[in-house]
Parts: C-alpha cells; sequence; structure tokens
C-alpha cells in the first residue's frame, strides 16, 4: 500500500513572532515561495499524493485558500484542524481516520529540505516497508531531538539536552508505520505538556525498528522556526537556487515524479509573474 503523507503546519509561531502575529508560519517566504512548499515538495519526490495539512483553527483556511484539492499537481489534499499545539505526536492521532491504516511520512511545515540525492534517500526511505528518521550534524544541537551514540550504534533520542550529547540533530521528516499511532495514543505529555515526537520514537527504536539514516554535508536541513535560522533559510535557498537548481518548486516536482504530464502541467501556469515564466521555460 502506498505511503500517504501529513505536514504539521500548527503552533503558535511563538519564536517568530512579531512576523506569525497575523500569519501562520508556515506561510512565510522561503525567497520566493510560501514555507509549506518545501515540505510539500519533500513528499512529492517521495512519491506521496495524498496529503494531510494539520493547522490550527484560526488558519486552516488559509492553507486550503493556497493548496486547494491539490488535483492541479495530481495531489489530493486533506485538511485536519489541531485544536491546541498538543505536540507533534498528536498529529499521528488526528491523521488517523485519514490513514486509513496506509504506512505514512509526517514532515514539519517549518523543515526545508534540500541537496543533492536527498531525493534518493527520501523515495528509499518511502518504498520501504520500514521506519526511518534521518539525522543531521549541526553546530547548535541542543535545540533539537539528538542522537545518543553507545559503542557507534544510536541507542537513545534525548529531546533537547542541557548538556552536549552528539552533535546530531533529529530532522523533521520521520517515515513510520501505521503502527505508530497506536504508540501515540499512550504517549504521556512531556514537561513542555507537549505529546513528544522524541518519546515515540525512543519506543519503536526501543523494539529495534527504527532505521537511522544521516545527511551528508551536501544534504541541507533547516528548521526555520526562529528570526537567525528563517534568515539564513532564506538566505540559502536564494544562494542554490541561483547557483544549481530550484528547490521546493511543486510544479516541477510534480513533474518529475510523473504526478502530472508537461502539456497538463503548462496548462495551468498560466500566470505571467516571474516565477511562473522561469517555470514555463525550464519544463
Ligand atoms: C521538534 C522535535 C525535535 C526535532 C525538531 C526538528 O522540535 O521535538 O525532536 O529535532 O522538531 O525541527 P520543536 O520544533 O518542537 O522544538
Amino acid at each position: 500500500m502506498n505511503r500517504k503523507g501529513i505536514i504539521l503546519a500548527g503552533g503558535s509561531g511563538s519564536r517568530l513572532y512579531p512576523l506569525t502575529k497575523v500569519i501562520s508560519k508556515q506561510l512565510l517566504p522561503i525567497y520566493n515561495k510560501p514555507m509549506i512548499y518545501y515540505p510539500i515538495s519533500n513528499l512529492i519526490m517521495s512519491r506521496i499524493k495524498e496529503i494531510l495539512i494539520i493547522s490550527s483553527p484560526h488558519h486552516i483556511k488559509l492553507y486550503k485558500n493556497l493548496l486547494g484539492n491539490g488535483e492541479n499537481l495530481g495531489l489530493k489534499f486533506s485538511y485536519k484542524i489541531q485544536k491546541k499545539p498538543n505536540g507533534i505526536a498528536e498529529g499521528l492521532i488526528l491523521a488517523e481516520k485519514f490513514l486509513k491504516g496506509s504506512n505514512f511520512c509526517l514532515i514539519l511545515g517549518d523543515n526545508i529540505f534540500f541537496g543533492k540525492d536527498i531525493k534518493k534517500k527520501f523515495l528509499n526511505a518511502s518504498n520501504s516497508e520500514s521506519q526511518s528518521i534521518f539525522g543531521k550534524k549541526v553546530n547548535h544541537p541542543n535545540k533539537y531531538g539528538v542522537l545518543k551514540f553507545k559503542n557507534g550504534k544510536v541507542n537513545k533520542i534525548i529531546e533537547k539536552p542541557k548538556s552536549l550529547v552528539s552533535k546530531y540533530a533529529v530532522t523533521g521528516i520521520y517515515f513510520y508505520n501505521n503502527s505508530a499511532i497506536e504508540i501515540a495514543k499512550k504517549l504521556k505529555p512531556s514537561y513542555r505538556n507537549e505529546l513528544e515526537i522524541t518519546d515515540l520514537n525512543n519506543q519503536i527504536l526501543d523494539k529495534n525498528e527504527l532505521n537511522i539514516h544521516l545527511l551528508n554535508n551536501e544534504q541541507y536541513w533547516y528548521d526555520a522556526g526562529n528570526h537567525s535560522d528563517y534568515v539564513k533559510t532564506i538566505n540559502h535557498v536564494y544562494n542554490y537556487e541561483n547557483e544549481k537548481q530550484l528547490v521546493g518548486c511543486l510544479e516541477i516536482e510534480a513533474f518529475k515524479s510523473s504526478f502530472i504530464s508537461k502539456k497538463k502541467l503548462l496548462k495551468y501556469i498560466n500566470n505571467k509573474s516571474p516565477f511562473y515564466k522561469k517555470l514555463k521555460n525550464i519544463l
């Protein structure tokens, strides 16, 4: 059975305040596209067509306006409200009906991934029957979930550790089997009153059922959730698009994944903006 996709676009965006005073964080621009385009493009490159967008009662309508039903890209979007920011793992519980027993990929709406062969990595994880998460070496790991190693193997993940555990952060893309929902349902809220994705990952890890892949130096990951990382992300995407190739471009990814024919896609792109002109030339 094909994997489905879940994007979490909730939260209060308090670390990006006042940018997020009237705008949902995952709709803020990353150079020339809304932030959520990037995780959507990662799902498309993982050959995932059915995607659930989860957001707050206040913001869900904006996502519907932006993305519609997804038909023009060969996708199928559904929407679900998360009443309160109760944590990433609550997303699994909210998605149960949508998933109808399918395995899935959960990706955070403020996480940006791009770089050489990243598609290959995500597609392998998507096509496999097993469950995978991705780590990345970073300079300041302690603001994330962090991989703890013993004898060269990960034996635990620690959420926002106080002291240095390792330099490897856990990124916000997770490939799970449907059985992960049952684990999520039994989680207890953490000190920050959230159902933690790290608690869920540790349980799967304890059962020896979690594959942990590392992104390399040419595979980039940003969590654009605070001001300085937000700006760094924009700069890097800008440079990468000018020097190498477009990233986070839904039309291009949908075409590359054969979700939609070039002819049909060109019919949809009748916008005169420079961005769409550029796309037309590439296609
Ligand atoms: C969340 C997860 C953390 C992960 C990070 C990736 O952190 O809890 O394990 O490393 O996303 O962006 P939060 O954004 O909730 O602080």
